[in-house]
C-alpha cells in the first residue's frame, strides 16, 4: 500500500506528508495540481520541489524527534513544516529564504500549521545560512550549490547529516569530527533544482 508520493504506509515521512498538505504551501491557481509529482511555481521564479524528490530527501536527512534543523531555501514553507512535524515540539527549525516575498509568504504558512519551534528568516546579505542559531543536527538545502558550500559544513553539528543537491548529484554528507573537511560524502544520483544563490 502506498501513500503520497507512493510511499509505504508506516514511514514518518509519508506521515508527515498527511498531516502537512503539499495544498497549503501553493499559489491559490495551482492548488488544484498539488498531488501532480511535479514541482509548481510558488512565484519570483521559484518552485515548490516535486513530492517524490522531498520525500526522498527527507528520509535521507532522517531527523530525529527533538533534532535542530536548518531548512536552506524554505521557499513556500512546505519543508520547513514537514521538518518541524517530524522533530516536534522539543525540536527547533530554522528556514531561511532569499526572496523577501518568498520568506513571508512561507513564514505565514508554516505559521498556519501551529507548530511555533518552527519559523522562517529572510537570508541575509551574503551569509549563506543562519550561523548565530547553529550548529545544527540536520540542515536540507533545496536549492542546487555548485559546490559543497563550506559555510554550510561548519553550521553542522559534529554527528550532523547535510542533504543537498551540488552540480546536478544529491548529496548525504555526515558530519565526522571538528575539522572541516572531515565528511562523509555519499551521492544519490542526478536531481535538478532552482539554482542556490
Ligand atoms: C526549490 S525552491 C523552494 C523549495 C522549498 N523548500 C519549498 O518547500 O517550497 C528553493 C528556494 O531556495 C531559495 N534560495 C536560493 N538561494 C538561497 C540562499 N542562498 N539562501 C536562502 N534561500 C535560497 C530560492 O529563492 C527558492 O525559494
Amino acid at each position: 500500500m502506498t501513500g503520497p508520493a507512493g510511499a509505504p504506509r508506516g514511514d514518518r515521512v509519508a506521515e508527515a506528508m498527511r498531516a502537512v498538505p503539499r495544498t497549503g504551501f501553493l499559489r491559490e491557481h495551482e492548488r488544484r495540481r498539488a498531488a501532480e509529482d511535479q514541482p509548481l511555481p510558488i512565484g519570483r521564479g521559484q518552485t515548490s520541489s516535486q513530492p517524490s524528490t522531498v520525500a526522498r530527501m527527507l528520509r535521507e536527512l532522517d531527523p530525529p524527534r527533538g533534532a535542530r534543523v536548518l531548512d536552506v531555501g524554505s521557499g513556500s514553507g512546505w519543508t520547513t513544516a514537514l521538518l518541524a512535524h517530524l522533530v516536534g515540539e522539543d525540536g527547533v527549525v530554522v528556514g531561511v529564504e532569499l526572496e523577501p516575498e518568498l520568506a513571508v509568504w512561507g513564514g505565514a504558512n508554516v505559521e498556519a500549521t501551529g507548530q511555533p519551534w518552527a519559523t522562517v528568516e529572510l537570508a541575509r546579505p551574503g551569509v549563506l545560512g543562519v550561523p548565530d542559531g547553529g550548529p545544527y543536527d540536520r540542515i536540507l538545502v533545496s536549492a542546487e550549490a555548485q559546490e559543497l558550500p563550506a559555510a554550510l559544513v561548519a553550521q553542522l553539528a559534529v554527528g550532523g547529516r547535510m542533504v543537498i543537491p551540488v552540480r546536478g548529484e544529491m548529496l548525504t554528507v555526515d558530519r565526522r569530527g571538528p575539522a572541516p573537511d572531515d565528511v562523509a560524502v555519499r551521492r544519490h544520483g542526478a536531481y535538478r533544482f532552482v539554482p542556490l544563490r
